[in-house]
């Protein structure tokens, strides 16, 4: 797997650099995404297919703002959560969610994925939730989750492919262009979700399960319709000739939005996998 360069404009790429305001704005996003239905089911849905139901270390790499730490604390009473991201924002604002949930066993540390300060093996579950897409270098990140997990303990891993998504928009090729280029100039790596499952086998990770989530939204603003703006504004950039094109692409997606039209999908995949040597 190719490490990412840094030219690209994924602002969780640089989420250590990012100062408070736009710190602030994302932890908003992130807060919203995560509170969606979908996003609440397809939590609850991996998480309860981890075979180990009854974990006493857990890790949660590239937790920002920790909400699934948050779930796989209450999902898992007898286990103390660890939350670890490079934005201290992103951190000071799990804390302060863990404390108004009441959760004193999640804890977060500063750090990077691919670098995780912990020793070897001590981990029961170690998961990354839509994290590896945005990361250098994805590959040493799993590597560092398979150092840290002990024999027999499980990697689980939520990812997104982008090439998956779809804009109910007429003009099927202009979306077409706008998702490319949003992909491929934002991103980090938005293709991630089909790269998984051979990271898991160059690892020789054992007993690999693929699971698969899929994201609907129908009717009003939500994740997707965030995820429209983005691509837009990377279409825009890359291919300037056709910046009225794109404006007049996402007003009608808005204004579908605000006829409670606007319908869109997206695949998630989940991975399991468990370390034997
Ligand atoms: C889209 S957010 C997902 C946050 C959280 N897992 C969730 O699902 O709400 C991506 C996260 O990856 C983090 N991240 C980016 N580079 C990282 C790295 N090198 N190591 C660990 N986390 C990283 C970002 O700071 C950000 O919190």
């Amino acid at each position: 797997m190719t490490v990412i360069m840094v030219t690209k404009k994924d602002p969780y790429l640089h989420s250590a650099r990012v100062d408070r305001e736009v710190a602030e704005h994302l932890i908003g996003r992130l807060e919203k995404r995560g509170r969606q239905p979908d996003f609440v089911r397809i939590r609850q849905q991996f998480l309860d297919q981890v075979p180990n139901q009854e974990p006493r270390l857990v890790l949660d790499v590239g937790c920002g703002t920790g909400i699934w730490a948050r779930d796989m604390a209450c999902q898992w009473p007898g286990s103390t959560v660890f939350g670890i991201d490079p934005s201290p924002f992103f951190l000071e604002a799990g804390r302060r969610f863990a404390h108004q949930e009441k959760l004193a066993r999640v804890r977060f540390v500063v750090g990077e994925g691919h670098a995780l300060p912990f020793p070897d093996g001590g981990f029961d579950v170690t998961l990354a939730a839509t994290a590896l897409m945005h990361m250098t270098d994805p590959l040493r990140t799993v590597k560092e989750m398979q150092r840290i997990t002990r024999r027999h303990g499980w990697i689980a891993i939520l990812e997104q492919d982008l090439e998956t998504l779809f804009f109910a928009h007429p003009n099927v090729d202009l979306s077409r262009r706008i998702l490319k280029a949003g992909i491929e100039y934002w991103e980090a790596d938005g293709y991630i979700g089909r790269k998984i499952p051979g990271l898991l086998h160059e690892l020789d990770m054992k007993e690999i399960q693929v699971l698969a989530y899929c994201l609907t939204e129908h009717g009003n603003e939500g994740y997707l319709l965030m995820l429209a703006e983005r691509f837009a504004e990377a279409a825009k950039e890359q291919e300037v000739e056709l910046k009225p094109a794109v404006e007049a692409w996402l007003a009608d997606l808005k204004a579908s939005a605000r006829q409670g039209r606007f319908f869109a999908s997206n695949n998630f995949y989940g991975f399991l996998a468990t370390r034997e040597d």
